[in-house]
């Protein structure tokens, strides 16, 4: 195909398609690319033209375009079945997949008093040894060490110790056989990092609830934490704590808890009221203050918050470690095990949205191994199935599970459905996903990745206008300022990150800059010279941002 055939193609897109997240209007000078093909990293135009892939087609496509382990599971289940209702049906791709997510899913610091699952569906890992499944090979025959008990404090990092030294918690229960390094945990990378606390290793994750979305799975953790309590008989808890900066989606239970004033403001009068507190964010972090003093002294306000309105909350709700849609901003790990430790202590749940983080961004496969915890609810999407087709989960515990079990005149059903939910071809995809994840050394060489990145972007310490570079696993970004020493941004309305975005099309990389944070979020399959492109291409276009070209 030609590039006037790629015109036409886009000429009949704007007469017919309304983009998400788009003025319109802008694509009378921005051009609106078709995409033949994609493969890797790289997607490919209809007239010869390719782009880098550098934010994972919104931070979706995990592995690379089109894995073929992914792509064969696909094809082979599109013989079989192609979808059944999951209400009084059900498939083996869904149960197979709720059977790995229980077992992968993060252990570590759990809600006190909660019983421990009996069901052998969900034996899982957490004992500290691997528990084979029917017609499914185990991860890792290595006898893994017990599980480390300990206090449960308000945490801050071992002192004297490496900061990305592992938990003995999440080298415990640690998805991947250990890397070469002996067992050390993902680094957290030019972003806050901090030794995860000592756990306990109570309430496993060991249900899961489908949904085929990333917002309608927070949906569903909304819904349930609040029909939680109102099972127990507590129906006067109904709101929700939330951070500042915070994303979750734009359905508007989920448009509800987040803080992103471009998404929220015009909508707000149609949302919940939830309790914003004050994120972690160690960009935000006082002069003199490290990343774990800031996690500190946001956990004084929480808790603060939490003693005026614990009583009529469901759960907090947060993005563990990164918030992504509010800017790739990175807190330190101890932020949750502190939080962890408050939700406990005041009795309220805690929700963590994994959807953009989950499945190895963050150098471990859960953002919350980092801290050694696991939440009541762990909301799951993007990466889950490579970024082939839509799907999310919801992890919760039995806790949660038995407050709904009981006979149907009681009416404690949890009433919520989509007609596609758990899609079994979804449910394969999935499955194939995690199962590369399992046998190859991704995380591992994300690692090596990192460290490249990081020499990467070195070119950006003295740049006049970055007020901040910060990596968290496969996270990278750039704070573009006005101002480096006062950190002052460039007004929002000279969209200096749409220049950037010009400028990688132009030059063959996708960039998409949330407002004037220059990130990066490839796929796992970019090359250490993918990377040197991928942040030369950026700097270019953050020289021509700054110089207003
Ligand atoms: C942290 C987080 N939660 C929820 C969502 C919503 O997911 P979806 O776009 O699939 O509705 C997103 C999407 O970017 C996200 O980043």
């Amino acid at each position: 195909m030609t590039r006037s055939e790629s015109d036409r193609l886009a000429t009949r897109d704007l007469a017919v398609v309304w983009h998400p997240c788009t003025q319109m209007h802008d694509h009378e000078t921005l051009p609106m690319l078709p995409i033949a093909r994609a493969e890797g990293a790289w997607l490919h135009g209809f007239d010869g033209r390719r782009w880098l892939d550098a934010v994972s087609s919104w931070w979706t496509c995990l592995l690379g375009h089109r894995h073929p382990r992914v792509v064969a599971a696909l094809k082979d289940q599109l013989d079989r079945l192609d979808h059944v209702m999951l209400a009084g049906f059900t498939h083996e791709p869904a149960i197979e997949l709720a059977e790995e997510l229980v077992r992968i899913a993060p252990r570590g610091a759990g809600p006190s008093g909660a019983p421990r699952a009996a069901s052998s569906v969900t034996s899982g890992n957490r004992d500290g040894a691997f528990v084979d499944h029917p017609g499914h090979a185990p991860f890792s025959l290595r006898q893994l060490p017990p599980l480390a008990r300990g206090k449960r404090s308000e945490m801050s990092p071992q002192d004297g110790k490496d900061p990305h030294a592992p938990s003995p918690a999440s080298g415990a229960h640690s998805f991947f056989p250990s890397p070469a390094s002996g067992g050390r945990c993902p680094e957290g990378g030019r972003g806050p990092t901090a030794q995860p606390p000592e756990s306990h290793d109570t309430a496993p994750l060991a249900r899961v609830l489908y949904a085929d979305n990333g917002s309608a799975a927070i949906e569903i953790a909304l819904k349930l934490s609040f029909h939680y309590w109102r099972n127990l008989g507590l129906g006067a808890r109904r709101r929700f704590i939330a951070l500042t900066g915070g994303y979750h989606g734009e359905t508007l239970g989920a448009l509800s808890v987040t803080d992103v004033p471009l998404y929220r403001e015009t909508y707000a009068p149609l949302l919940m009221q939830p309790i914003f507190a004050p994120s972690p964010d160690a960009y935000e972090a006082e002069p003199g203050e490290s990343a774990a003093d800031c996690a500190r002294r946001r956990l004084r306000e929480l808790r603060a918050i939490l003693d005026r309105h614990a009583h009529e909350c469901c759960a907090v709700i947060v993005e563990p470690l990164v918030q992504c849609a509010g800017g790739m901003r990175m807190h330190d790990a101890s932020y949750l095990a502190g939080l962890r430790a408050l939700c406990d202590e005041y009795d309220i749940h805690f929700i963590a949205d994994e959807i953009a983080v989950g499945f190895g961004r963050t150098g471990t496969l859960f953002a919350c191994e980092q801290a050694g915890v696991a939440p009541d609810f762990l909301c799951l999407s993007k990466g889950l199935t490579g970024g082939t087709l839509p799907l999310s989960a919801v992890l919760t515990t039995d806790r949660v599970y038995e407050a709904f079990y009981a006979e149907h005149a009681a009416g404690k059903a949890f009433l919520h459905s989509h007609s596609y939910t758990g899609n079994p071809i979804a449910c394969r995809a999935a499955l194939a996903t995690l199962s590369v994840l399992r046998d190859e050394p991704v995380l591992a060489r994300n690692r090596e990745l990192g460290t490249h990145l990081d020499r990467a972007l070195e070119c950006f310490a003295d740049h006049p206008h970055v007020g901040d570079v910060r990596r968290t696993g496969m996270i990278a970004a750039i704070e573009l300022v006005a101002d480096r020493r006062t950190r002052t941004h460039f007004p929002a309305h000279e969209r200096r990150g749409l220049r950037v975005y010009r400028h990688g099309l132009d030059h063959g990389v996708l960039l998409r800059p949330l407002g004037n944070v220059v990130y990066f979020m490839p796929p796992f399959c970019i090359t250490p010279e993918e990377i040197d492109t991928m942040v030369a291409v950026a700097a270019d276009g953050i020289e021509c941002a700054v110089r207003g070209q």
